[in-house]
């Protein structure tokens, strides 16, 4: 296939979609773009300004007025990307695990959703990009020129992200980590607006068996 312009990568929770991501954008000399950091940084805000997390007309208004600016990591230290809420650096932050604990809730709110995913169709339409998320490929960017979906077993995806916790030096737990990842999955798949899954044009890609190196082979051999 020629290669394509705009590249979705949709799938659940530590599935490998932002490594890949990254890795593909870096070789093809694209803009990368975590859309869930946009949700967790609403999530974040909502969370300092102690507002209930079940007031979704208070967090809609909220996602309407504030800036999330995304843009490529300024600093060597594991981000992939960066992440300004009104000019504060919330990288780090936004991996809280309670942002992780209550961001499937607020990303579930329709008007939430409509915010975020305009933004995120305007960056995607200029094209040259990797857009990452649950829903790019079927709602945010349907017409990507290729769609993958990244999926692998939960409880290999726990393990994944317990590692990943682990070597940045943060306590973890597997079996917390893996009911949270539990719970998520269930709300993303389960909600009445964009829910969790592939695009009938996508191709779904298990990684349980692959490592990350295997899983960006695999598709760079979609692009030849
Ligand atoms: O990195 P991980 O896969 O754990 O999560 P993420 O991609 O940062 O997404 C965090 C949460 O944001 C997800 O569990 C979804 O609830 C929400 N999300 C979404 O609803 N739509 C997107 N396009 C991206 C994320």
């Amino acid at each position: 296939m020629p290669i394509p312009s705009i590249i979705a990568i949709d799938g659940p929770a530590a599935s490998g979609k932002s490594t890949l991501g990254l890795i593909l954008a870096q070789e093809l000399g694209y803009l990368f773009f975590d859309t869930g950091v946009m949700y967790r940084a609403v999530t974040w805000v909502v969370l300092q300004r102690h507002i209930p997390v079940t007031e979704e007309k208070i967090i809609t208004a909220l996602a309407e007025e504030i800036q999330v600016a995304v843009s490529p990591a300024s600093v060597n230290d594991g981000r992939t990307s960066d992440i300004l809420v009104e000019d504060q650096d919330v990288t780090w932050e936004t991996r809280y695990p309670e942002v992780e604990a209550n961001v499937s809730v607020i990303s579930a709110y329709p008007g939430v959703r409509r915010a975020l995913s305009a933004q995120q169709r305007r960056i995607g339409q200029r094209g040259r990009i990797v857009m990452v998320g649950r829903d790019i490929g079927t709602v945010v960017l349907p017409e990507a020129d290729l769609k993958i979906f990244l999926d692998a077993s939960v409880e290999e995806r726990a393990r994944r992200r317990f590692k990943e916790l682990r070597q940045r030096g943060e306590p973890a737990e597997y079996k917390a980590i893996l009911a949270s990842m539990r719970e998520r999955d269930r709300i993303d798949s389960t909600r009445q607006v964009a829910p969790l899954r592939p695009a009938a044009d996508a191709i779904i890609l298990n990684s349980d068996h692959l490592d990350a190196d295997q899983v960006v082979q695999k598709v760079k051999g979609m692009l030849k």
